[in-house]
């Protein structure tokens, strides 16, 4: 397939030599395309797309540099590029229908934590794909690396913050090249020149590569009451590319529920009764997708908060990994995660890790590292 196209694109080419005053086929000749020339900045990285079979022309002859590409023909580009491996099932979304052309590449894309939609059931397929958001799908291609370095963008504070890392990632690499001096524009749309030149230098600097694999879908809850979980899960979700839920209470806890001092404060007098089944404002969407669910917590007089309890008997969570964590002042992880384990039925539960306030990222990183779960497309 791959070496008919060349065969026809040389045929063309050699076709319109003959018909045509040579000079106006130089950059054809050079690169293969006509809207290509030989000394634009993209040229290399067109015809090293083209001879590692990583991206084709938009048509024989012609391969729209300055075009948008759309994140449903992104996932194309990277489903064929992973060998474009047989999937089975449907994806989460509500706006790709079944039988659309870039259905099994989406699905593919999706089961590798490649993409997760923008919420809400949905995924935009038609939507030119943003440099960010191109960038956040290269770097969960390699692992969801951390970031190695600082990104140093005039216009960091534009990147949205599910992009960051990946952002910095791709500086620290040189997979993705200023739009100038040393703007990222993370907003601005990704044209075809520069996702294949984000393509070549991935190719060429980053190990892993894409590689089909038996990724799994990763969710990370937690409960924070005063944000010293938070950025640990933030951490966690991070490192894996995986989905971020924070379990919130309808009635939100005040520092008056809050004082353990109190003997009658809320949390006291939940903590008191093993019972208590604070609700929780929301849900997890999809909560099947999942094959493995982190779940941090703080730790409150030894146990994790009830609310907890809530968020685990209102799912299935049977042939589900689970991967407790939790925050302390001081106190180790005890019990808590025993007793949690005991509210779901058929789930696989490891080892848990209790953690300081205020860890790094670094040190998180580690810890998932640790646990060796198969859980991305590196
Ligand atoms: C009601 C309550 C009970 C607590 N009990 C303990 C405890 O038994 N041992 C401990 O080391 N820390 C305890 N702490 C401190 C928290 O575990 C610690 O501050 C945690 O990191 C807070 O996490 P968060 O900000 O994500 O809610 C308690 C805090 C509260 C509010």
């Amino acid at each position: 397939m791959k070496n008919l196209k060349c065969l026809a694109a040389l045929m063309m080419a050699a076709i319109l030599t003959l018909a045509l005053p040579v000079t106006a086929f130089a950059s054809l000749e050079d690169t293969g395309f006509s809207d290509v020339s030989a000394d634009s900045w993209y040229a290399e990285a067109v015809v090293y797309c083209r001879e590692h079979s990583l991206m084709f022309g938009a048509s024989d002859t012609a391969f729209a540099p300055e075009n948008d590409l759309t994140r449903a023909q992104l996932a194309a580009v990277l489903y064929r590029i992973a060998g474009s491996p047989a999937v089975t099932g449907r994806d989460v979304f509500t706006d790709t229908p079944d039988g659309a052309w870039y259905a099994d590449a989406v699905l593919w894309a999706s089961r590798q934590n490649l993409v997760s939609g923008y919420g809400g059931g949905l995924f935009g397929p038609d939507d030119p794909v943003s440099r960010e958001q191109m960038t956040t799908i290269l770097w969960r291609s390699a692992g969801s690396p951390a970031a190695g370095g600082n990104g140093n963008y005039s216009d960091a504070s534009a990147i949205s913050a599910y992009a960051a890392t990946a952002a910095a990632w791709a500086s620290v690499n040189g997979i993705v090249r200023p739009t100038s001096g040393s703007m990222f524009s993370p907003k601005a749309n990704a044209t075809r020149a520069q996702v294949a030149d984000a393509l070549m230098n991935y190719d060429r600097n980053v190990d892993p590569v894409i590689t089909p694999s038996g990724g799994a879908r990763v969710l990370v809850a937690y409960f924070s009451a005063t944000n010293t979980t938070k950025p640990l899960a933030e951490y966690v979700a991070d490192s894996l590319g995986a989905d971020i839920y924070e379990i919130v209470p309808q009635t939100p806890y005040t520092s008056a529920d809050l004082n353990y001092g109190n003997s009658s404060s809320r949390t006291t007098v939940e903590m008191n009764d093993p019972d208590a089944r604070p609700a929780i404002s929301g849900s997890v969407e999809n909560m099947e997708q999942y094959d493995i669910v982190f779940i941090g917590y703080p730790i409150w007089w030894g146990q994790a908060p009830r609310i907890v309890s809530t968020f685990l008997e209102s799912y299935d969570f049977g042939g589900k990994t689970i991967v407790p964590f939790c925050t302390s002042n001081s106190s180790g992880m005890g019990s808590s995660a025993q007793n949690l384990h005991s509210l779901t039925n058929g789930a696989n539960w490891l080892d848990g890790q209790r953690f300081s306030g205020g860890t790094s990222r670094n040190a998180m990183v580690d810890w998932v590292n640790s646990l060796g779960l198969d859980v991305t497309a590196s």
